[in-house]
């Protein structure tokens, strides 16, 4: 496995690996890497003649600098995760390399990023599709791999590549659990072993709402009562949104009639953890992630 810290080492290892049918499949990542990023990894692998993973925590995204710092980096650890899992290169540039100067260009994806995340986090998608715009100039992928659990993440990339003509497919993967259905993430690792243990309530507030969906109900109000229910339970859980939008534009709906995604964030503790679950209302019973 190749390790590149410059953009131009990842340029010439991808001019001499440039065969005309070798596909080349991409995971982006901020590193910290754990089972929900073995699951785009491995899938990549599967896939894909070619296997690129990148690690870059990027400033850009974060809203708020002490976020940005305390993001855990463990890039030993994630060399020897990536090399396990049969990855070809890694690419984990420095700030100065990715942002030599502070940019005057940002992309920006609009309507989709007016919700969730969008609403409570400003600026953060356009430093996602940014970044991720660099990176696919870089690497030249033929396949990029996200996760669902960053659902919006996920439409805002799917769209942004339609918008400006990326030649390149999206694929989402499902989310990764733990055994009790929290969704893996990097900032698992903030709770506290009493947050841990409450925490998959989340996941448990929105199985709930898809159990009600599941059984006929088509009114978002009632999905989102349903989850807060559950979730509100447990008092050290403080809700940030909680909604249900269609899964394409994630704009809010109030009936369900096409497929929507019941969504939330919530902060415990120093942690703020989001999930959510895909509901397809002309299916008896729709995939789930
Ligand atoms: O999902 C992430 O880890 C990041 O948002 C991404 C896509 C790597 C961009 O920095």
């Amino acid at each position: 496995m190749l390790v590149a810290y410059t953009i131009q080492e990842v340029r010439d290892w991808r001019k001499s690996h440039k065969h005309a049918d070798a596909v080349l499949g991409f995971v982006p990542t901020m590193g910290a890497l754990h089972a929900g990023h073995g699951a785009l990894i491995e899938r990549a692998r599967r896939e894909c003649d070619l296997v690129v993973v990148s690690i870059f925590v990027n400033p850009i995204q974060f809203n708020q600098l002490e976020d940005y710092q305390r993001y855990p980096r463990t890039l030993e650890a994630d060399l020897a995760f990536c090399d396990q899992r049969g990855v070809d290169l890694v690419f984990a540039p420095s700030e100065q390399e990715m942002y030599p100067e502070p940019l005057d260009t940002y992309v920006e994806v609009q309507r989709l990023t007016t919700h969730l995340c969008g609403a409570f986090r400003p600026g953060h998608f356009r430093g996602v599709a940014t970044v991720v715009t660099k990176l696919f100039n870089i690497v030249q992928p033929d396949r990029a791999y996200f996760g669902e659990k960053d659902a919006q993440q996920l439409a805002v990339i799917q769209r942004m590549v339609r918008d400006l003509n990326f030649p390149i497919e999206i694929v989402p993967v499902a989310t990764v659990r733990e055994p009790d259905g929290l969704a893996m993430s990097s900032r698992n690792q903030y709770l506290t072993p009493e947050e841990r243990a409450i925490a998959p309530i989340l996941y448990q507030g929105l199985q709930a709402a898809l159990e009600l969906a599941r059984s006929g109900e088509r009114s978002a109000k009632a999905l989102v009562a349903r989850a807060r229910q559950v979730i509100e339970q447990e008092p050290a859980v403080r809700i940030e949104y909680l909604e249900v939008v269609d899964a394409q534009h994630m704009q809010p709906v109030e009936h369900i009639m096409a497929p929507v995604r019941v969504a939330v964030a919530a902060w415990l503790g120093k942690a703020r953890l989001i999930d959510n679950v895909f509901f397809d209302p002309a299916e008896k019973s729709g995939p789930e992630s």
